[in-house]
């Protein structure tokens, strides 16, 4: 006898049976979850691995009522177990943080506004499931620093799967003692000096971004700014001439790298990329951050691992971090185009235009900073056990009302004057500080310096943002049209 025998019984059966993992198929579909999953191919398979086990179950269990009637009680008891979890009180005897463990939650994933307002239901430190895992969420910037200050030693930065190709390890994944060596080499190497003396290459470039992009319009702004990010940041990090092939061939292999498309690419070949690059700076003059470095530590310049993690560093922080700065920025004076014409009636343009920098980094790109527990840890009389996530969550304090009023509008005059310290973070809020926040406003202020120069900015496309494989971005509908200001 097979389950369509046991007519509408086997039918309500079936229903208690598929709800969960359709939700868990819902969610999976997210455009958002399905680009995170890219980047991390572990996961992934198990996720495949669990949804063919778990179809393979259900239809076994078709074919013979008794087991589709066990399979419907264990459901039964699963769902129970869920809904007991999903309470906001769950776990409040224990210390827990106040706020539903339900199962692969929808929302995070398709509601920029998730976390702000689970924030406002139930408190500055809530928890929730990312997907599967549990994580304590912190709201409340003073209450992040304090608790990434407090709780160091028991708290991990996840690793990308790209981890296991840097020897030694990536700078941001490490534990705290051969952190600090490492990362004051790299701040060696990220020097300001190397940056200010690569302003007009970095403003040239992105002259040449905006000029393709006012010939095209229907081209995304994303498109016209990646190859120019890269090329100006392989010049500030290596020296080696944009446009040359020796850099057209260097910027090749750093893009191999990226992560979405290091998860197709097979291990043999990536070491084979990370290898080829290190062959190719050993063989051309050192230029950039490299020689800043080499000036100061000629050993840091020559160990492998210090090289491996300035190419990551490269190719997702200068690059795509950057990529995206600069992709909300033109999405942002698309918005509010007045920005441009104040800055060119402004007595001060530079400090303007970090100012709008500032503002769209607290609206956008900057969101979270993630670690996970390697002991339980106790704060502010709440209880975090072992191996949950916890996320401070950057994008949602940039929006607290009571310290930015009236959130969600553009106001580049908020920074005017700078921030409290309990205010804003885009850059960090522990130990793992950005070593990159100059470079980083270098490309800022000359992207919109050289709009408000050339060109007058609109709208020619849009649509709801998306998330992207780990931030929230303008939608591929996204476009402007650049109204050259001066006759070429
Ligand atoms: C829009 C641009 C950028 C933003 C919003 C940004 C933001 C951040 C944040 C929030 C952290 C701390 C992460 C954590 O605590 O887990 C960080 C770390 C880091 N950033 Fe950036 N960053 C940007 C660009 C750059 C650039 C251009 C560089 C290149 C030099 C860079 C290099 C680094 C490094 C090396 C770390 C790790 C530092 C350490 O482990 O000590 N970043 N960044």
């Amino acid at each position: 006898m097979s389950a369509l025998d046991l007519g509408l019984e086997g039918l309500f059966e079936g229903v208690v049976i598929l709800w969960l993992p359709v939700r868990f198929l819902v969610t999976l579909g997210t455009q958002g979850l399905r680009r995170k999953l890219m980047v991390f191919p572990r996961i992934a398979l198990a996720i495949a691995g669990a949804a063919a086990g778990g179809a393979g179950v259900i239809v076994v269990a078709a074919l013979y009522a008794p087991l589709w009637r066990a399979l419907a009680v264990v459901s039964a008891l699963a769902l129970l177990a869920e809904g007991w979890r999903a309470r906001a009180a769950f776990g409040k005897g224990r210390g827990l943080p106040p706020g539903s463990l339900a199962l692969a939650p929808l929302a995070p994933w398709t509601d920029p506004e998730f976390y702000r307002d689970q924030a406002l239901r139930h408190g500055a430190i809530f928890k929730m499931s990312h997907l599967v895992s549990p994580q304590a969420c912190i709201v409340d910037l003073e209450k992040g620093r304090e608790f990434l200050r407090r709780h160091d030693a028991a708290l991990a930065v996840p690793p990308l799967p790209l981890d296991r190709f840097v020897p030694e390890g990536f700078v941001r994944y490490m534990r705290p003692e051969p952190h600090k060596a490492r990362s004051a080499s790299l701040r060696t190497a990220f020097s300001r000096d190397v940056v200010v003396a690569g302003e007009p290459i970095v403003r040239r470039l992105l002259r040449e971004a905006l000029s393709e992009l006012a010939a095209d319009p229907s081209r995304a702004p994303r498109a016209c700014l990646a190859p120019r990010v890269l090329q100006a940041s392989t010049h500030l990090f290596f020296g080696f001439e944009p446009g040359s092939p020796e850099s057209d061939r260097f910027e090749r292999l750093v893009a191999r790298l990226e992560p979405k498309r290091a998860f197709w690419m097979p291990p043999f070949r990536t070491r084979r990329t990370v290898a080829s690059a290190l062959e190719q700076l050993a063989a051309q003059p050192r230029g950039g951050f490299l020689a800043a470095l080499a000036a100061v530590d000629e050993d840091a310049a020559r160990d492998p691992a210090v090289l491996v993690n300035m190419l990551y560093i490269l190719n997702m922080a200068a690059w795509a971090d950057v990529t995206g700065l600069l992709t909300w920025l033109t999405k942002w004076l698309a918005e509010y185009p007045e920005w441009l014409e104040r800055l060119r009636d402004s007595p001060e343009p530079d400090a303007l235009a970090e100012a709008i920098v500032r503002e769209t980094l607290r609206l956008s790109q900057s969101e979270y900073l993630v670690r996970q527990t390697r002991d339980a840890v106790e704060f502010e009389g709440l209880r975090v056990p072992k191996g949950w996530l916890v996320r401070v969550c950057i994008r949602d304090i940039h929006r607290r009302s009571e310290i930015f009023p009236e959130p969600e509008a553009f106001r580049p005059q908020r920074f005017e004057s700078p921030p409290g310290p309990g205010a804003y973070a885009a850059f960090g809020a522990s130990r793992i500080a950005c070593s990159g926040e100059f470079m980083a406003m270098l490309y800022g202020r000359a992207l919109v310096l050289e709009l408000a120069r050339g060109y007058d900015i609109a709208k020619a496309g849009d649509g709801p943002v998306e998330l992207g494989p780990f931030h929230w971005q303008p939608s591929q509908r996204f476009r402007v049209r650049l109204a050259p200001r001066t006759p070429a």
